[in-house]
């Protein structure tokens, strides 16, 4: 079959690989329908995290058609279900599972002792991301093997399309995550640093939660656009300051819900001098991560506040300033996303027009055009926020 498969830093192809095989009893097979590339692919991309290796077949927001299923599945799915299959690999049994805190199942990853030594403990299987979380290949592929089958999926609905179901895999219960977590209350103004693919879904499950007012930071245009199309109010860094425009917008108090869209590859730029520090120390591999926006989100978050961080940090994060967050009394809320939480909810909502989540689709093409659509998506050419590939 053909699979984008990871070579190395910034070389990603479109290879011919063996198609995958039932391995165990509750594995499945699917012939991929749609699939998607992640701001968190991209993080591959760059090799900044650690454990790919090449061969390794990216890809982790996919769907398509059940074509095969192990002798363990017990009736929970059936050849020709169509499904989405969210990113993080789930046992359904383990306590983390039990509690709902998927993203932590006790029992997917294949190489818990890398995690634990890395993390202190294991953390949930992932697709397409790295041998850390299991090393489970991807679904940017015309075939996905899906381990715990019976657990990891969601039944799509005949009624929804393809472009309208794939995000229930990712970045719309990220979004939604990241805006649960801020406990939003009628009179909250929520400020949502970043709008790629992750902040627009944040942005738009603010507002159907109920903020009084979104705010939106970026430096795309286009971006801001569709921020701005979803109900936000905007701010350009490149153009003005953030913390000034937060204060006037909130009465000098600052916004109460803060939701880090960003994570540690925040843009390096002159105008901000600790993010090129970060750069400078990334490269002698002295910190992992440019966290400039969640500095910034702590700085202008109001006292008593909550901050969401779905954004992916790597490892080590400099200057991360504790006096500020301690003193102000600031809850963190952060974590991969608990997709299967939040999925029957999340099905309605689309089912009821509440939202339509391929607004954000910017680009549909082949698979065998993955390769160039990674640059597209990491330098914002042609206006791209979100790619839809077709094996
Ligand atoms: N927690 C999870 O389960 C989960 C799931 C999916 C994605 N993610 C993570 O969410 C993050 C966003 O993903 P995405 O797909 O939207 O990626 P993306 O790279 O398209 O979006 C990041 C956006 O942040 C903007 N940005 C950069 N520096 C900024 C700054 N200082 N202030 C404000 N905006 C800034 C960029 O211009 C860009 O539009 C990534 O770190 C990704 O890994 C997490
Ligand atoms: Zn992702
Ligand atoms: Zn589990």
């Amino acid at each position: 079959m053909k699979a984008l498969v990871w070579h190395g830093k910034e070389d990603i192809r479109c290879d011919t690989v063996s198609d995958p095989e039932i391995e165990h009893a509750r594995d499945a097979i699917i012939k991929v329908t749609s699939c998607a590339i992640c701001g968190s692919d991209l993080h591959l991309f760059h090799n900044y995290i650690p454990a790919m290796m090449p061969g390794d077949i990216m890809g982790h927001e996919t769907m398509g058609e059940v074509v095969e299923v192990g002798s363990g599945v017990n009736g929970a799915l059936k050849k020709g279900d169509r499904i989405v299959v969210p990113f993080t690999i789930i046992c359904g049994e383990c306590e983390q599972c039990r509690r709902g805190n998927f993203s932590v199942c006790e029992t997917t990853n294949r190489n818990k002792h890398l995690a634990e030594k890395v993390f202190g403990h294991t953390t949930a299987g992932l697709f397409g991301y790295t041998h850390l979380t299991g090393g489970y290949p991807g679904g940017q592929a015309e075939y996905l093997r899906v381990p715990f089958a019976d657990a990891t999926h969601i039944k799509v609905p005949d009624s929804m399309t393809d472009e309208q179901a794939l995000f229930l895999s990712d970045i719309f219960p990220t979004g939604w995550q990241a805006a649960a977590q801020c406990d939003i209350e009628p009179d909250d103004t929520v400020a949502v640093w970043g709008c790629g693919p992750v902040g627009q879904m944040a942005i738009r499950s603010a507002i159907l939660l109920g903020a009084k007012q979104v705010i939106a930071i970026d430096r795309i245009p286009e971006r801001l656009a569709m921020a701005e199309a979803g109900g936000a109010i905007t701010i350009n860094f490149d153009k003005e300051s953030v913390v000034s425009r937060l204060n006037e917008l909130t009465d000098d108090k600052g916004p109460e819900k803060c939701i880090d869209c960003v994570g540690f590859e925040s843009h390096i730029s002159m105008a901000q001098p600790d993010s090129v520090l970060d750069r400078a120390k990334q490269m002698f591999m002295l910190e992992n991560d440019r966290p400039h926006a969640l500095r910034e989100i702590i700085y202008a978050c109001r006292p008593g506040g909550i901050v969401s961080i779905p954004g992916v940090y790597s490892g080590f994060s400099d200057m991360v300033p504790m006096g500020a967050l301690m003193n102000k009394g600031l809850t963190i809320r952060t974590g991969q996303t608990h997709v299967n939480r939040w999925t029957d909810e999340l099905v309605q909502r689309i089912e009821d027009g509440q939202i339509d989540p391929s607004f954000v689709i910017t680009h549909t093409v082949p698979l065998a055009q993955g390769p160039e659509m990674y640059r597209a998506f990491r330098d914002k050419q042609d206006s791209c926020v979100k790619v839809v590939l077709k094996p």
